[in-house]
């Protein structure tokens, strides 16, 4: 018996002794990728944010828009110019700059609901630029008007007016 002992002892390699396989290849592998593509996905994920955050449109100061002669405007007409919508009521006319005040994105006049609709964050706002929902926190500024040497009517988003007002060329 104690010599079958010695015998398997002798023959057979204990686990001990086995020669440690390094295998850092394949388990190395696809940890690395996992945290490559945790990486790209957290990457992805901020970018995108700071998309969303920043709205499509860059931010600039408007210019001033020649809209031409006040009669080609009928009453009840709305004229867009670059970054200006030019409105006019049978009290006279305003103009609304489309720089939105959340981010900078450029609303767009819904005629049928007279009102600026804000494609990126959906903030609304009525026909004279006044908020009527966020997020943006406050109203569309409104462009000063003036008639230019040729008679042109020239609406100056540098030179604010106030809601209400009406220019009377
Ligand atoms: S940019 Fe966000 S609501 Fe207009």
């Amino acid at each position: 018996m104690q010599e079958a002992n010695l015998l398997n002892n002798y023959m057979l390699p204990s686990k001990e002794s086995k020669p440690a396989k390094s295998r850092p290849g394949r388990r190395g592998f696809i940890l690395s990728l996992g945290w490559a593509l945790l990486g790209l996905a957290f990457a992805g994920m901020t970018w995108m944010s700071g998309r969303f955050l920043a709205g499509s449109q860059p931010r600039s100061d408007p210019e001033p828009v020649n809209f031409g002669p006040p009669d080609g405007h009928p009453i009840g007409s709305m004229t867009r110019g670059g970054r200006v919508v030019l409105l006019r009521d049978d009290a006279g006319f305003w103009a609304v700059t489309t720089v939105c005040p959340h981010l900078g994105c450029q609303p767009v006049f819904a005629e049928n609901r007279r009102i600026f609709v804000c494609p990126c964050h959906g903030s609304h706002f009525d026909q004279e630029g006044r908020l009527l929902a966020g997020p943006a926190a406050s109203g569309l500024s409104l462009a000063g008007l003036r008639l230019d040497a040729q008679g042109s009517l020239v609406a100056h988003p540098q030179e604010p007016a106030r809601a209400g007002d009406r220019f009377k060329p």
